[in-house]
């Protein structure tokens, strides 16, 4: 079994059925995987892992997860790689696929992985760009299936940045057929080619400036940082455009009774997030950063097959 396309860049690339798929391998395996029992279906394989961002879940869940299949993975920052400036984006992506099997990158632009994959004649899997961060939302989903059932006709509701997950989530919500929030301060909006194009397919989403409205009656309250990896800059200015966009106790007094809350993590507690919301009843913060392992290793397995 093996998906319909060489890479997984985007959600938006590929089909309803290839990432239930992913999501139904996932699922069977992560019983097996935490009792140290997963078949080694991929001995010998080599996944490099090239990162020009910090990392700490997609870096472990990546490596660990190639490890439990029975294979290997590198650590290779950009400043060995020098992607595109020590060599063409061409030449590296035609001398990895002679050493290894598949490429998970985190890089900055998204049109550069784009390009990696074009040339690479192994599969590239996007481990976060300023645009995208397709491997976290396909945990996400995996979480928000564990405790809430099917994502089908769930409303799921970001409060913070029009940013590379707000990105993710409006392809998801092409593809799994969920409604779409996001709450963001005037300026904040997601990537206008994306929210087109999900328009066009006719996906459930909607972008507003009021916090409160937009958690009304969500089953899923998701939270990222005000300022994301490249941004330190502008974290004073952020921090101050944001502020009202907090996920309190308080404001979760509006979503569904039986919500859940997700953020990606890392999380800057008492900024974009309460610690009583983090440590409290509905949050799955720390299944949700497990299930990044479980997603991806069914990623890889289905791509390296
Ligand atoms: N959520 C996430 O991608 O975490 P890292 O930046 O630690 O990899
Ligand atoms: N939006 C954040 C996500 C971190 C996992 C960033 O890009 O830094």
């Amino acid at each position: 079994m093996s998906l319909g396309k060489k890479d997984f860049l985007s959600i938006a690339d590929h089909t309803p059925e290839d990432l239930r798929r992913i999501l139904d391998l996932a699922k069977e395996q992560k019983p097996l995987a935490r009792r140290h029992e997963l078949p080694h279906s991929h001995p010998n394989r080599t996944l490099a892992c090239v990162f020009a961002k910090p990392s700490l879940r997609t870096r472990i869940s990546f490596e660990t997860a190639m490890m439990q299949l029975g294979g290997n993975s590198l650590f290779i920052t950009d400043k060995e790689i020098g992607l595109g400036v020590r060599e063409s984006i061409y030449d590296v992506a035609k001398v990895m696929s002679r050493f290894v099997d598949g490429i998970m990158i985190r890089w900055f632009d998204d049109g550069e992985v784009v390009e990696l994959a074009k040339h690479a004649d192994v599969p590239v899997i996007n481990g976060l760009t300023d645009l995208l961060h397709p491997c976290q939302v396909m945990g996400d989903i995996l979480t928000v299936e564990e405790h809430l059932g099917s994502i089908e006709n769930k409303t799921v509701c970001m409060v913070g940045d029009g940013n590379n997950l707000a990105n993710s989530w409006i392809n998801a919500s092409r593809r799994f057929g969920f409604n779409f929030v996001l709450a963001c301060p005037e300026g904040y909006e997601p990537n206008e080619d994306i929210m087109n194009a999900a328009e066009k397919d006719g996906a459930s989403f909607c972008v507003m400036n009021d916090p409160q409205e937009a958690v009304e009656g969500a089953h899923v309250i998701y939270s990222d940082a005000f300022y994301s990896m490249g941004q330190e800059e502008e974290a004073i200015k952020r921090r101050a455009d944001f502020a009202p966009f907090q996920i309190t106790t308080d404001l979760l007094k509006a979503a569904h009774e039986k919500h859940v809350v997700l953020h990606c993590l890392p999380a800057h507690r008492g900024e974009e997030i309460t610690d009583e919301v983090m440590d409290g009843p509905h949050s799955v913060v720390f299944d949700e950063a497990e299930n990044r392992q479980h997603a991806q290793r069914a990623i890889i397995a289905l791509l390296m097959s």
